[in-house]
């Protein structure tokens, strides 16, 4: 069955991406930045919308076909609509939404300040939601699309240390899945993305357990070309995590949590070098009051860094 499938995805035509307009959120850096450079290689037309704008900006500047950098906070429906608005008057109807823009809060459960926990879930999740109610509408008139949403490996297995991240990509995963339930007979593909820990800022200070080495950004695009030119719903980075996933989802919890220690999986965001994460996370938490927290008494604390971060150093 599995390989009639494969056969049948294999077998189907690709549907080239030039001229294509595609939207990326969070695409100044990281991931999302190594998918606009991968879908303009193939011709497609490209924005980028980011918090950091001019990065965005100066980023869109290197790419080919006149793509633009935006400003975008996905957690304001209002800029949301504006990015989009504007990317379909420079560039033409959208043909692709990839809502990537994300963070990552690593912290004990217990201790992750509540303002930080809200605002990973805004971005994480309520961002995926916005993106899709603005953009799907016009994609559904037209009877043709794409929406790609950016979850995780986390979006499937259960890692402690990033207790809420991985709430947020199991959510992303679920919704995925249903919305893309609905959506059937319209012509209007979605997708979702499960990277493995990949080497960009969101990862600094983490290793990516036993024997696993870090997904490299160029891999992830690779993978979205690929899922654009032949559409499906899940896109796993590298693919083998498919079958290794599948497998560990059949095993009873016990094996589950011994295969999690013998790969080390429960350490990659609970054994974490805070020193070389110190910049993520005053970037992820946009300089956030950290009122939850008092500062360390020996060490003066990074702007905008949490206790739960800054812990351990
Ligand atoms: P990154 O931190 O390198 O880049 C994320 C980008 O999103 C940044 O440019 C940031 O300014 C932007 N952003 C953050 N909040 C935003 C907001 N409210 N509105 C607009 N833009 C915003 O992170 P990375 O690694 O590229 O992650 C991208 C996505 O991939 C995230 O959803 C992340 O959860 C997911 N992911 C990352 C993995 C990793 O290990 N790096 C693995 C699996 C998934």
């Amino acid at each position: 069955m599995t390989m009639a499938i494969l056969r049948r995805r294999s077998q189907q035509p690709r549907r080239p991406l030039t001229g294509r307009v595609v939207a990326i959120t969070g695409g100044a850096r990281g991931l999302g930045l190594a998918m606009a450079q991968a879908v303009a290689a193939r011709g497609a037309r490209v924005a980028i919308g980011d918090l950091d704008s001019e990065l965005g900006a100066a980023e869109a500047a290197k790419l080919p076909g006149g793509a633009a950098g935006l400003e975008l906070d996905v957690t304001d429906p209002d800029s949301f609509k504006r990015f989009l608005d504007t990317t379909e008057n420079r560039l033409g109807p959208l043909d692709v939404l990839v809502n990537n823009a994300g963070i990552m809060v690593v912290s004990p459960f217990l201790e992750e300040p509540e303002a930080l926990t809200r605002r990973e879930i805004d971005i994480n999740l309520h961002g995926v939601i916005t993106g899709m109610r603005l953009a799907i509408p016009g994609m559904q008139r037209r009877r043709t699309g794409h929406v790609v949403n950016v979850a995780s490996v986390a979006g499937k297995i259960a890692v402690a240390g990033e207790a809420v991240y991985v709430a947020t990509k199991h959510a992303v995963v679920g919704l995925s899945e249903a919305v893309r339930a609905e959506l059937r007979g319209t012509g209007v593909e979605l997708s979702v993305m499960m990277p493995g820990l990949a080497n960009t800022e969101l990862a600094s200070g983490m290793s990516a357990g036993r024997g696993v080495k870090l997904v490299e950004p160029g891999e992830v695009g690779t993978a979205l070309v690929d899922a654009l030119e032949r559409p499906r719903l899940e896109i796993y980075v590298p693919s083998k995590l498919n079958g290794l996933l599948r497998f560990n989802a059949a095993l009873p919890q016990g094996a589950r949590d011994a295969m999690n220690r013998f790969f080390q999986t429960d350490q990659v965001a609970t054994k974490v070098d805070k020193t070389a994460r110190a910049a993520y996370a005053a970037r992820a938490s946009a300089g956030m009051p950290l009122a939850e927290a008092p500062a360390p008494p020996s060490s003066a604390p990074v702007a905008g860094v949490t206790e739960a971060e800054v812990q351990s150093r």
